[in-house]
Parts: C-alpha cells; structure tokens; sequence
C-alpha cells in the first residue's frame, strides 16, 4: 500500500511504497531534512532515527537535505541558488505546513524575510517504488506590489541522499552520435562530480539518469538507488561524496551552470520531475521497477502493440521520390510492415541537408499532386503511414528564414553558427508554436497521418532572444514549447502516434516519453554496436519504446557484413522495424526476412510488454506463461532469471521440457546455428 504518513511530535513525514520506505522530517529550523530511503520502514521507526545534521565542525560540512539551499554554513553543492534584488543571496526557510492526499505530500515553505515560496512536492504509486519529486517556487509578491523579481541562478527539482555504506559506484551512460547510451559504472571520487548537458537537449553524451550502489550490485543482487529526470532540454545532475561519512548527495534538474532568469511578483515556476527509486534486487530489479513506472505512470499509450516499421531513410536518404518510395512500399508490406514512414526529404526544396527545413509542404517536383497519391497507396498495402518532420528547425536557404530571420536562437553581434546547415527555431516563443502547432495539424489532418517522427539534429548555440527582457528563460521555455505543441497535437489527434528522435537517441528521456510512443534511439544500425547501445537504453527505458531497424549489410555506418538473422534478431529485442533498401536484397533475403518479421509478431506481446532479464550475451523476456530468449555470441548453457523454480518449461520448437529449477541454475543447454555472428530466438511455454 503505497501511502504518505506524519508524525507531528517529530514533524516526520513517511511515504510508503510496496518495498521501500523514505522518511523526512522539519527541523528545528524548520529546514526539511532527509532521513531514510530504503528498506521499508513504520512511521514509529522513521520518528525515532536521528536526523543528519550535517555539521561536523566550525568549517560545517552539508548533506542530508531535502532540498540544498544556500545559506548559513553549508558548503555542498547548492540545488537552489537565488539573489534578491538587495544583493542577499540564500535562503532561510519558515515552515508553512503540509498537505497530503492521495499517495501526494506537499511542504509548503518560505523564505522567512524575502517574498520566496517553495513547495516540496512528492508523490507515491500502489504499483511502484518510485517516489517522484520536484517542487514548485513562487514569488509571493504580486504583480501590482513594489516587490522586486528574484533572480534565480539555480533550480533543481530535488537533492536525494543515499546512505553512506562501504563503497559508492556510480552507474550512468555515457555517448556519442550514433553511439549512445554506454553503460559506464565507476567508483564515486571524494569530489564534486556533473553529469550534464549544455546543448538544449538531454543529449547522446550522457543520459539524465544516475543509480548508486555500494560497489557490489549486479543484475540479481544488491542495493541499488536510482535516479531519472523527466527533462528533455539541458541539464545537470550533480553527486556529491565527502570523506566525513556523511549521505551521498545528488542533485538534479533542468539546466546547465550558468543560466540565471528572473522569477517576476506572482509567478510560479514548475521544475520537471526528478524521480528516485530503491531497489534490493540489483540492477536487472531497478530497470524493471522503470520500464514497469514508465508503463503505468509516463507513457500515453503504454498498452498498444507497436506495429512493424519500414522507414525510408538508409534506403534513400533525401532521394524521395513517389516511384522509390512506392517500390520499397510494396516489398515493405509483402514483409509484412504494418506501418510505413516516409523519412527526410518530402517536404520544400530538400533534396540535401542544405536547404527546405521550415518549408513544411510537399516538394511540387517531386511531389505535383501532393502525398495523397502515395499515402493512398500505402493505405492499400494494408499499411499505416507516417511521415518524418523537424519542427524546431529552419535552414537559412528556406522561404520561412528569408520571411522570419528573427525566428531563430541568435544573438547581436554574434554569428549564427550553423550546424548541419540549420539553425533553431525559438520554440520559447508563442507565435513560434503556434505556426508549428498549425501546419502539424494541417499535415496530419491532410493526410490522416497515423505517426511522426519528431527529429532534432542539433545543439543551441548563440541561445539569445534579442528584446526580450529575460532571454535565458528560453532554455526552458524551448523544452516547454516542444511539450505544448506535441500535446496539443496528440489532443487534436487521439490516433496520431508520434517516434521521438534528436540526431539518434539524442533526446531520449522520460519527458519526450511522456508524450510520444517510440524513441529512435540512435543512427547507427550495426546489430553489433546496437547491442551496447540497447544494453544502456534498457537501464531505464522500456523494450517497447525502442525503435529498432534491420538494414543492409555492409552496415551503411560502419561497414561491417553481419548475417540478416543476426539483424533481425537484436532488431527483435525492441519495437522492431526495417530500414534497409529492401530495392536490392534478394530473393533469398526477402523469404527470410517475412519469416523473421512473423516470429518477432509471435513474439512481439511477450517482448513488448513482458519483464526483461539482461543475460550473458542474450535478453530474456518473461510474460504470463511464455518466456522468449534473444542470445548471440557463443554455444553455451544460459543461465535463465526471474522463473518460479517449480514450473517446467516446454521449448516451443523441440518440444523438450525443462525443469525451471535446472534452467536457472545449469541453464538452458543453447546451441547457435554455424557461421559468423550466431544468434537465436527461443521461445518457452509454461506446460
Ligand atoms: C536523423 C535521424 O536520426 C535519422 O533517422 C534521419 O531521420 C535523419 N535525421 C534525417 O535527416
């Protein structure tokens, strides 16, 4: 029963989830301390542990806040940075009360001299151990009053503490373009340490996420804290680790150092959420207890079975013509795809990277009669059509930038740097998302779009917004203005489902999962290197948001030859789709490839929606009676996770029983097919 608990003796708060406990408590400052996350505890016990004080000697040292402010003698990394307009700096809080209702506590708090409002909020789910948080600041003056805006130099939604135990490793990913999410696990250093992006975007170069254990977790085993932000512009998470044995610190939310905006008489400001999660089961546990949160509690369509994708754009890059698109249609649909996505190069003059973004109709040479003509054909392929787009971008070389140069992220007297040929459009600005928000409709509207893939290919820079009073905002109000418009869209469009892209996995995070349906999560296609990027992927994100294609070999990335089975088999892993130029695979390969796409549609319920178990060098996905195992590598016998020891398995294709007593312990006896980068699917029955 997940539940938020008081004890007003101590003014300790307990929130309750099926398997974990966390515990805070008003101080005598009325500063809102931490006091437990981890095993579960009753309110009686969480009322009689000691609080941190964090003063260990007259060069005080900090943690084990709720919220690290500035002010008094803390000297630890501070989550919320203000300066008010008399040049003091910090905060000291006055308690206001609380209010708890539904799995939800609120603490409301305020600066005891200065017009600054804060509300912790937190919240719990019957069906997760997730404890979600951020806060919401206000300045409690009003509009019409003489009161100053307060600036504010730091936001985060949330400090966590974990227990300070023998060692800390911190667990995060690491990345590139077209090389995401690497799994890095690393001892903590007796220091400072940011995790973040200044790009605009959460980024391919590390993901908003950080879990902690004490060095000897594994997938099975062991204490694990985890921490994810649901933000998908720039960001900072900062761990902090003193030698004085005092909790590990992190603290985190939207932003990169350095931003400071004004927060105006009478204005709120909403930080995303920050959410944690404690896990005694390792890492394999904490991923679950995400993909299982990111179900019930991100997702807008959490239940629907992702359909089989064919996506144009390794077959014919910006070369889109209704003939090629056609030919790869038909061959597409014969494989059986169930939706097919016109990708880059539809729309305006972009024949190349160097022009038509923000010319959002047909290309008139390419395209006389419009898309109707193939839209209609696909449709009669029996397949559901979706386009690809990049609303937040202009190329200098288009009608929309010659007609609205100040649109774009620029500044006076600065160049505006041109990555790929493009600039950013200033989704901070209304007028911005309306005109977006417009032609999105029209298009989808037009055309009965089924899906999007919703790209961005490149990082802010010259973040300016010249006459208004308070540019840096943008930074958030970018992200905020991609939420409205996607939301608005999903509103007008309840059918409409929508891919979230940034360049690959750029953008990958619970806030875009929060409004769209799939996540591409990198360029880079090679079943070899996709394995490491899905192994990160999977941490936190769920098997049925990741997009994943089977294209040619040579791998168009990396050159490398790798074996169509083996394609499809990583491929199968996810939400499985097909991105090679189906125009030259052979006879031989297309017989192939419709029986691997039947075998994942087999599967698909059990990968899609199943539980996920990283093995050695294979996935295991286990739901209701049915188990489905994706191994490559080596002839081996595979220790399977997560079965009920006393059921008995049956190997769907042999027919052989095994005992799942025998498969987790000796394990499932696995024998590859010959050849260069074997690999297999095996599906199991509960008998
Ligand atoms: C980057 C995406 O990740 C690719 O899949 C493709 O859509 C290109 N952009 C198109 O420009």
């Amino acid at each position: 029963m997940s539940q938020v608990s008081f004890d007003e003796p101590t003014r300790t708060f307990l929130l309750t989830t099926p398997a974990s406990s966390y515990a805070l408590r008003i101080d005598a400052d009325d500063n809102p301390r931490h006091v437990h996350w981890g095993a579960p505890l009753t309110l009686g016990q969480a009322a009689a542990l000691p609080t941190h004080d964090g003063v260990t000697s007259s060069f005080a040292s900090t943690g084990g806040e709720e919220l690290a402010v500035e002010g008094g003698a803390r000297f630890g990394v501070p989550a919320l940075l203000v300066r008010y307009a008399d040049g003091a700096r910090g905060v000291e809080w006055a308690y206001e009360g609380h209010d708890i209702a539904e799995g939800r506590l609120h603490v409301r708090l305020r600066d005891h001299h200065h017009p600054l409002g804060c509300t912790l909020h937190y919240a719990v789910h019957e069906d997760s151990d997730v404890v979600e948080r951020s806060l919401t600041l206000r300045h409690l003056g009003t509009a019409e009053s003489a009161d100053a805006p307060i600036e504010i130099l730091r936001c985060d939604a949330a400090s966590w503490s974990v227990p300070a135990v023998s060692g800390v490793r911190l667990s995060h990913t690491v990345g590139e373009w077209s090389g995401e999410t690497q799994l890095r696990r690393t001892e903590a250093p007796y220091a400072e340490t940011v995790f973040t992006s200044r790009r605009g975007v959460s980024g391919h170069y590390g993901n908003p996420w950080l879990m902690v254990d004490a060095g000897g977790a594994d997938e099975s085993h062991g204490e694990v804290w985890s921490m994810v932000l649901a933000w998908s512009g720039s960001w900072r998470i900062t761990a902090q680790r003193d030698h004085t044995g005092g909790p590990f610190t992190v603290t985190g939310g939207a932003g990169h150092d350095g931003l400071t905006w004004r927060l105006l008489p009478g204005e709120s400001h909403e930080t995303p959420v920050f959410a944690g999660q404690f896990s005694r089961g390792g890492f394999g546990a904490t991923s679950r207890g995400w993909h299982r949160y990111v179900a019930a509690h991100v997702l807008p369509c959490p239940d629907e079975v992702r359909p089989v994708i064919y996506n144009s754009w390794e077959a014919t890059g910006w070369d889109v013509t209704p003939e090629g698109q056609r030919a790869l249609a038909v061959r597409a649909a014969d494989l059986g795809a169930e939706l097919f996505v016109v990708d880059d190069g539809w729309f305006g003059q972009r024949t190349s990277d160097r022009a038509g973004l923000g010319d959002w109709h047909p290309n008139p040479e390419r395209f006389p009669h419009g898309l109707g003509p193939l839209v209609e054909e696909i449709r009669q392929l029996g397949m559901g059509f979706g386009l690809w787009v990049e609303p937040e971008m202009t190329n200098p070389d288009s009608d929309l930038y010659r007609e609205h140069p100040d649109w774009v992220l620029h500044m006076p007297h600065r160049r505006r740097t041109e990555l790929r040929h493009q600039l950013v459009l200033n989704f901070a600005r209304t007028d911005v998302t309306e005109w977006a928000f417009k032609w999105l409709d029209g298009l989808v509207s037009t055309y009965a779009i089924d899906y999007l893939k919703w790209d961005m290919n490149r990082a802010f820079t010259e973040a300016g917004w010249p006459g208004h009073p308070d540019a840096e905002r943008l930074w958030t109000d970018h992200t905020r203005g991609v939420y409205s418009v996607l939301d608005r869209l999903r509103r007008a469009h309840p059918d409409l489902r929508i891919e979230g892209c940034a360049g690959g996995g750029g953008r990958a995070d619970l806030g875009m999962l929060a409004r769209t349906d799939q996540t591409w999560i990198s360029d880079n296609t090679d079943a070899d290197d996709r394995i490491a990027i899905q192994h990160g992927y999977s941490q936190i994100y769920p098997a049925r948001t990741m997009s994943a294609w089977v294209t040619d070999s040579p791998n168009p990335h990396t050159a490398r030859i790798t074996p169509l089975s083996h394609r499809f088999h990583i491929a199968m892993a996810g939400a499985l789709g097909i991105g090679g130029d189906l125009s030259r695979w052979t006879e031989a390969e297309l017989t192939e490839a419709r029986e691997m796409v039947g075998v994942y549609k087999e599967i698909r319920p059990v990968v899609q929606f199943g539980e996920q178990f990283r093995l050695d060098d294979a996935v295991q996905y286990h739901a209701g009676d049915r188990v489905v195992v994706i191994a490559w590598g080596r002839d081996r016998d595979l220790r399977l996770a997560g079965l009920s020891p006393t059921d008995v398995y049956v190997d769907d294709a042999t027919g052989t029983e095994h005992h799942a007593a025998t498969l987790l312990t000796h394990g499932l006896p696995l024998r590859l097919p010959a050849g260069e980068r074997p690999s297999a699917v095996l599906r199991l029955t509960r008998r």
